[in-house]
């Protein structure tokens, strides 16, 4: 999955940097690499990451920040983010809310409401469903949520409400040149 997520994001974080915090954890964070280009981009390199994903599928995360030279910067952890999360104070999201429901996405990011202070920042990197009827990848991607998951794609107006309703203030939408965005919000 990482791999396809990969292709599709080529170049969106190239004029991006992370909201400022010392800790970022990338929960679903697969193989690592988003964590290695978001850290990577980090200005001072000062900053720490941790990697969460299932306790079966951390191995290869562990490979690629090694790989990268972050294995000393980053903290592998194995879990289930509908259980518990690091502590952090920054988490990413990056192509996770669109595979669960509404109240799926509230288990996940109550979990960070538990782990996390006030003021903790969650960037969520999803695509973002437009206006009217045009063509767009992200109503295509909606019909595979449909049939594999039981998430969807959602609009601006969707991920504030769901982000609202969890605790969290949406703060702005990044637009990165392709078809999906950056999605900064804020715990309350
Ligand atoms: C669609 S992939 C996204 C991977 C990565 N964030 C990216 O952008 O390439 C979803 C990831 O969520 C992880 N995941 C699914 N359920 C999880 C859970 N309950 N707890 C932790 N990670 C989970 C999967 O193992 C997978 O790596």
């Amino acid at each position: 999955m990482a791999s396809i997520t990969a292709s599709l994001r080529a170049g969106m974080f190239d004029d991006y940097q992370l909201p400022s915090g010392h800790v970022v954890a990338d929960l679903g964070g697969s193989d690592g690499s988003v964590l290695v280009k978001l850290l990577d981009d980090d200005t001072d390199h000062t900053r720490r990451g941790i990697l969460f994903d299932r306790a079966t599928t951390v191995h290869t995360a562990r490979l690629v920040l090694a790989a990268a030279g972050l294995r000393d910067r980053v903290d592998v952890v194995g879990g289930d983010f509908f259980a518990s999360v690091p502590r952090a104070h920054v988490y990413v999201l990056a192509y996770i809310l669109h595979d669960w429901s509404d109240a799926e996405c509230c288990r996940i990011l109550a979990s960070i409401e538990a782990a996390a202070h006030v003021g903790a920042r969650v960037v969520i990197i999803e695509g973002v469903v437009p206006h009217g009827d045009a063509p767009h990848l992200t109503k295509t991607i909606d019909l595979t949520m449909l049939a594999m998951m039981t998430g969807k794609e959602r609009s601006e107006e969707q991920y504030r409400d769901l982000l609202d309703v969890a605790g969290f203030d949406l703060d702005r939408v990044v637009e990165t040149g392709g078809p999906f965005s950056i999605l900064e919000a804020t715990l309350r």
